[in-house]
């Protein structure tokens, strides 16, 4: 069985979880979450650059999993190279859904929701450039998003007039009908964006894409013995939350600690 080091700035890697799960039932997770230093969405790339290919590099040897992922679209499209020069063991990024999203727009008018960062990294230009160039591409960061998937999975009560002016711009100049959820926070809101969308669109994100990829790797690699321990998620710097536990708990991890 595979254990897997699934990494966030926050709770957005329980989307990949949730598709871990589901395609391999007998996954072992480690959650680590950069409660920290999010949002990442604001942070230039050298901040980045500069953070994360040693935190990880910690959490691999302290963790010891056979895989990495970084369930994080900010963090793989600006830092996935750096982090992959510091590690020994698989590495897989999250990278936003643009090419199925211009291949199933019949308008050929695509959105790229995701934090101001990821919307702004030249390796989403580049993927605009290489699978979407027969579409408009409506290119809209949220930080504000970030925030209220937090509180969602926190237990709080979103207010659904913040969670409307969040994407209200989106809507404002194309007549888009595919949306990219390039921030693994987003899928988490799903349900709250669709009543929040003026008209029906088409919503994709990479979950499923990782969650079959991770399959794959873990398929060809020698796997270490499962750890003994409970699966457990590290919040850096968090603080600890009651609420925040529970909501883990529902994720499949038994215990929640701050670091
Ligand atoms: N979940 C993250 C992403 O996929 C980042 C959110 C943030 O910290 O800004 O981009």
């Amino acid at each position: 069985m595979v254990h897997a080091l699934v990494f966030d700035s926050g709770v957005g890697g329980l989307s990949v979880v949730q598709e871990l799960r589901a395609l391999i039932p007998d996954i072992y997770i480690t959650y680590v979450a950069d409660d920290e230093f999010r949002p990442y969405g604001t942070k230039t790339e050298a901040q980045l650059q500069a953070r994360l290919p040693e935190l990880l590099q910690t959490l691999v040897f302290a963790v010891q999993p056979d895989i990495l992922l970084i369930a994080c679209n900010t963090a793989s499209t600006t830092a996935l190279k750096q982090i992959r020069n510091t590690v020994d063991i698989p590495v897989i990024g999250v990278v936003p859904a643009i090419k199925p999203a211009a291949q199933m727009s019949k308008a050929k008018a695509i959105a790229v929701l995701g934090t101001p960062g990821t919307v702004r990294r030249k390796y989403v230009g580049k993927l605009i450039r290489d699978f979407a160039s027969d579409c408009q591409v409506v290119l809209h960061g949220s930080t504000g998003l970030v925030e209220l998937a937090e509180q969602k999975l926190s237990g709080q009560i979103l207010n659904p007039f913040a969670l409307k002016a969040e994407v209200e711009p989106m809507f404002r100049d194309v007549n888009i009908d595919t949306i990219v959820l390039a921030c693994t926070h987003f899928p988490l809101l799903l349900d709250e964006l669709k009543q929040a969308a003026p008209y029906a669109v088409n919503w994709i994100d990479s979950g499923y894409a990782i969650a079959k990829r991770t399959q794959t790797i873990a398929g060809k690699m020698e796997i270490k013995s499962r750890p003994t321990y409970p699966q457990t998620a590290l919040l850096v710097g968090g603080v600890y939350n009651r609420e925040r536990a529970k909501m883990f708990a529902t994720f499949g991890f038994e215990k929640t600690v701050c670091l």
